[in-house]
C-alpha cells in the first residue's frame, strides 16, 4: 500500500538477531523471525512503511569451527547453510525486506568504519584479554559467574563450556559507559522489554562493567581490524552493526538510514538480551549514533516440557512441524499460546487443541457458517442489510474496535494479548449466529435475515483482514471467498463498510480440524 494514503504515518523499522550459521535452522529461529514477520506484516497493511530486515552471522570462532568439522572453507561452509536460512524464509513466508550476510562487502565496510569512530572517540585502546570464553555463545565471562561443570570444566550460566584464553586484545572501554547506560535506561523506559527483563539489565549493569575485548588474534576468520592486521573484531561487534549495515552506515545521510535508523524495534531471544541492551547502545553512544528505541526479549521453548537440545534429540524441525500441522496454524500456535516474553512449551496436545477448537471450530466454523448461508440463501451475493437493531450495533461496534485495540497490543509486542481481543469477538459473532438464529429467520422473516447475515460477513470480513499477519492463507483465501477486491485487504478497507450485492463463489472451510493419523475418520471443518 502507498505511504500517501497515511502520510501522517512513520517508517517502522525491525529486526531480528542474525543467525549463526553453524547449525540447521530450529524452531528458536523461526519463533524469533516468525514475531517479527507478523509485526512487518501488519505494519504494512497498517499503511506504514517498513524494513523487515534478518540474515546470517557468518564469522567469529564458532562457525569456523563447524566448516572445519564439516571439511569446508568456511566461506564456502557458510554459503551453503546461509541459503539454507534464506530457504527457510520462503518455507514460513516470512516477508523481509532484506537479508544480510556478515561476509558482504557492505557489511565489512560499516563495521570498520564504526572501528574507527569508536577508535577517534578515545573509546578503544590495546591490552591484553585474560579471562574466559565460551565459543558456544561467543562470549567472555568473569570468574564469578562461573560454576564447576562435571567434567573439571568450568560452565557459563548459559551452560556453555568455557575456556582459559590470553592474547593480544584491543578493548572497549565499556567501563566508562555505567553511568551513561543507566541514564539511559532512565531516560528512555521502553528501550528494554518485558520490565522484569529491563530491571535485570538494569541491575548487571548497576554491578560494574568491565572494559570488553573486540578484538581475537588466535583464529582468521572475522573482518580485519583496521590498521592491525593481525587482529579480527569480536564477533559480536561486527554482528551488532550488521543492523546499521543494512541501512546504508556509514553513509549515515543514505535515505534508508534516515528514514529508518533509529531501529523501532530490535527483538532477541532473552540469551541474548546483554549483547542488544548493554554493548550495542555503548557502541552506539560512542560512536554518536542514536541507540535503537526498543529491545525486547522474548522466551525459549521446551518441547512436551523437556528442553530442546541435540543431546535429547528433540530438536522440531521447522519444516516438520508445517508439514503436520499447516503453516498457518503453527504460525497462530506459536504466538497464541504463551504471552509474549515467556518461555513456551510445545506439546503435540497443545497444538491440536488450539488448531481444533480455537481455529476449526471458533474461527472456521464461524466463517463457514455464515459464508454458506448467504451463499444458499441470498442468491450467492453479499445481502443488503436493512434497519439495524441494538443487538446488530453492538456485534459491529465490537469488531470495529478491534484495529485501535490490536494495533496498541502490538505497539508493545503483546500477541497473546491482541489474539485473544480477535477471539473475543469471534466468541461474541458465534453467540450472535445462535441467538439470532437465521436459519430460523428464512422461513419468518428474510429481511432481517438479510441483516443478520450482513452483519455477520462485516465480522467476518474484519477478522479475516485483522488475522492476515499471523494466517497469511487462510485469510487470503477467505477474503477470496467473501470477493474482496486486492486493493480491500490492507486496514484502510476497515473504514469502510462491506459492499453489498458482491457475488461470492460456494464457501470451502479454510482451518481443517487435525485428525490424528490411526483415526482418520472424521473429515474437513464444519
Ligand atoms: N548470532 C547471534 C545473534 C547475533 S545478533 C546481532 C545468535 N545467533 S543464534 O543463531 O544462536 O540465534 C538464535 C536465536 O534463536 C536467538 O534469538 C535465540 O534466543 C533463539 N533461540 C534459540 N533456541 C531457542 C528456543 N529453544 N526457543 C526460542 N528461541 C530460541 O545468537
Amino acid at each position: 500500500m502507498s505511504g500517501a494514503k497515511h502520510p501522517e504515518k512513520a517508517p517502522y523499522y525491525i529486526t531480528t538477531p542474525i543467525y549463526y550459521v553453524n547449525d540447521a535452522p530450529h524452531i528458536g529461529h523461526v519463533y524469533t523471525t516468525l514475531s517479527c514477520d507478523v509485526l512487518a506484516r501488519f505494519m504494512r497493511l497498517d499503511g506504514r512503511k517498513v524494513k523487515f530486515l534478518t540474515g546470517t552471522d557468518e564469522h567469529g570462532q564458532k562457525v569456523e569451527r563447524s566448516a572445519r568439522a564439516a571439511g569446508m572453507d568456511p566461506q564456502a561452509f557458510t554459503d551453503k547453510v546461509s541459503q539454507t536460512f534464506r530457504d527457510l524464509s520462503a518455507a514460513w513466508q516470512f516477508s523481509n525486506d532484506d537479508f544480510i550476510r556478515t561476509t558482504e562487502p557492505r557489511h565489512v565496510e560499516a563495521s570498520q568504519a564504526l572501528w574507527y569512530k569508536l577508535k577517534e572517540a578515545g573509546d578503544i585502546y590495546l591490552g591484553s584479554y585474560a579471562g574466559w570464553y565460551a565459543v558456544r555463545d561467543e562470549a567472555f565471562y568473569g570468574e564469578d559467574e562461573l560454576t564447576d561443570g562435571p567434567n573439571g570444566k568450568k560452565i557459563a550460566p548459559s551452560g556453555a563450556e568455557v575456556d582459559w584464553v590470553e592474547e593480544p586484545s584491543y578493548f572497549f572501554r565499556l567501563s566508562a559507559w555505567q553511568d551513561r547506560l543507566l541514564a539511559f535506561y532512565r531516560d528512555n523506559p521502553d528501550f528494554i522489554a518485558p520490565d522484569s527483563r529491563r530491571n535485570e539489565v538494569i541491575s548487571f549493569v548497576k554491578g560494574g562493567l568491565r572494559d570488553l575485548s573486540i578484538s581475537r588474534t588466535t583464529f582468521k576468520w572475522g573482518i580485519q581490524v583496521p590498521d592491525d592486521p593481525d587482529h579480527i573484531m569480536y564477533v559480536w561487534l561486527d554482528a551488532l552493526t550488521n543492523y546499521i549495515t543494512a541501512v546504508g552506515y556509514p553513509d549515515e545521510n543514505a535515505q534508508e538510514f534516515r528514514d529508518f535508523w533509529p531501529a523501532d524495534l530490535h527483538m532477541v531471544g532473552k540469551d541474548i538480551l546483554r549483547f542488544h541492551a548493554i554493548y550495542w547502545p555503548a557502541f552506539l553512544l560512542a560512536a554518536g549514533i542514536t541507540p535503537p528505541k526498543r529491545v525486547f526479549a522474548h522466551g525459549w521453548w521446551t518441547k512436551e516440557g523437556q528442553k530442546i537440545s541435540k543431546s535429547v534429540g528433540n530438536v522440531i524441525d521447522p519444516y516438520d512441524i508445517v508439514d503436520h500441522y499447516g503453516l498457518d496454524q503453527v504460525r497462530y500456535f506459536l504466538l497464541r499460546e504463551v504471552p509474549f516474553g515467556n518461555d513456551g512449551d510445545f506439546s503435540h496436545r497443545a497444538m491440536v487443541s488450539r488448531m481444533n477448537n480455537d481455529l476449526a471450530n471458533d474461527f472456521g466454523n464461524l466463517a463457514q457458517r455464515v459464508l454458506s448461508m448467504i451463499y444458499k440463501n441470498c442468491e450467492g451475493e453479499i445481502p443488503a442489510p436493512g434497519e439495524l437493531m441494538p443487538s446488530d450495533e453492538a456485534m459491529l461496534a465490537a469488531a470495529d474496535s478491534l484495529l485501535p485495540h490490536v494495533r496498541s497490543e502490538l505497539s508493545v509486542q503483546g500477541f497473546q494479548r491482541a489474539l485473544d481481543a480477535l477471539w473475543a469477538v469471534i466468541g461474541q459473532a458465534n453467540r450472535y449466529v445462535d441467538e439470532q438464529a437465521p436459519w430460523v429467520l428464512r422461513k419468518t422473516d428474510p429481511a432481517r435475515m438479510a441483516t443478520v447475515l450482513y452483519v455477520l460477513a462485516e465480522v467476518v470480513r474484519q477478522l479475516a483482514l485483522l488475522t492476515q499477519p499471523f494466517m497469511p492463507n487462510a485469510t487470503e483465501r477467505l477474503l477470496d471467498q467473501l470477493a474482496q477486491p486486492a486493493d480491500a485487504r490492507d486496514f484502510a478497507a476497515l473504514s469502510q463498510r462491506l459492499a453489498s450485492g458482491r457475488a461470492i463463489d460456494k464457501p470451502q472451510g479454510v482451518f481443517p480440524r487435525y485428525v490424528e493419523p490411526e483415526t482418520q475418520t472424521e473429515t474437513g471443518d464444519a
